[in-house]
């Protein structure tokens, strides 16, 4: 398996990959639901994503997307949304393998944390930990606060932030919190 950071020249597989996956595990709604999401993060400004993809001869298998989310005290943070390995290939450690790539180059490029919202059985397993509502604040509410989760790429362990933080644009509807 090969890790890359991703190319917008590869975005209609990239896209085509999250439909397929999602319809796969969650159905045909949350399949265009993530499609459009990608879409939506693929168009944002760059310094404010960052995708990365597994290929395995030349097929892309996997992806993931990063997206800023603005906190009030400016700590350099991310929200780690969505990622995907394609049906044939989940089981055999690239999800992780993935998820660390990607984690390792925003930390070479100074992001202090990364945040996301899932399955904290799964997310567990790299380095994630439940975070409190209080503790940094979702960018919307959640329907299920348990899957509100973070880590430092620093070190030290994630310390309250105060005041309301901000995703982007296209992560900023509610069906998808
Ligand atoms: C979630 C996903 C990215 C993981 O990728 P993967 O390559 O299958 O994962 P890995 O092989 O690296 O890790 C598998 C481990 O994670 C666990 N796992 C995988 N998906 C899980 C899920 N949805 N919930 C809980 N645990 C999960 C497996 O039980 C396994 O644990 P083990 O190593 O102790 O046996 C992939 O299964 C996928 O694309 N699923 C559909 C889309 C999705 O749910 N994406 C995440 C939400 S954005």
């Amino acid at each position: 398996m090969n890790y890359a950071v991703f190319d917008t020249g590869q975005s209609r597989e990239v896209i085509e990959l999250f439909r397929r996956v999602f319809t796969d595990s969650e159905g045909r709604d949350e399949g265009m639901l993530i499609g459009n999401l990608v879409s939506g993060l693929i168009s944002t400004r760059g310094r404010d994503v960052a995708g990365f993809v597994a290929t395995d001869q030349e097929k892309i298998v996997g992806c993931i997307f990063f997206s800023r989310l603005t906190v009030q005290d400016n700590t350099n943070a991310f929200i780690l949304s969505p990622v995907a390995v394609d049906t044939s290939y989940q089981g055999q450690g690239t999800g992780q393998e993935l998820i660390g790539f990607g984690i390792q180059h925003l930390k070479e490029q100074g992001v202090e944390r990364v945040f996301t919202y899932g399955n904290p059985a799964f997310y567990g397993k790299v380095g994630f930990k439940p975070v409190s509502e209080e503790c940094v604040s979702p960018p919307l509410e959640l329907t299920q606060p348990e899957g509100w989760l973070g880590q430092s790429l620093t070190g030290d362990k994630i310390m309250p932030i105060a005041g309301a933080s901000r995703c982007v644009e296209a992560l900023n509807k509610q069906e998808y919190w």
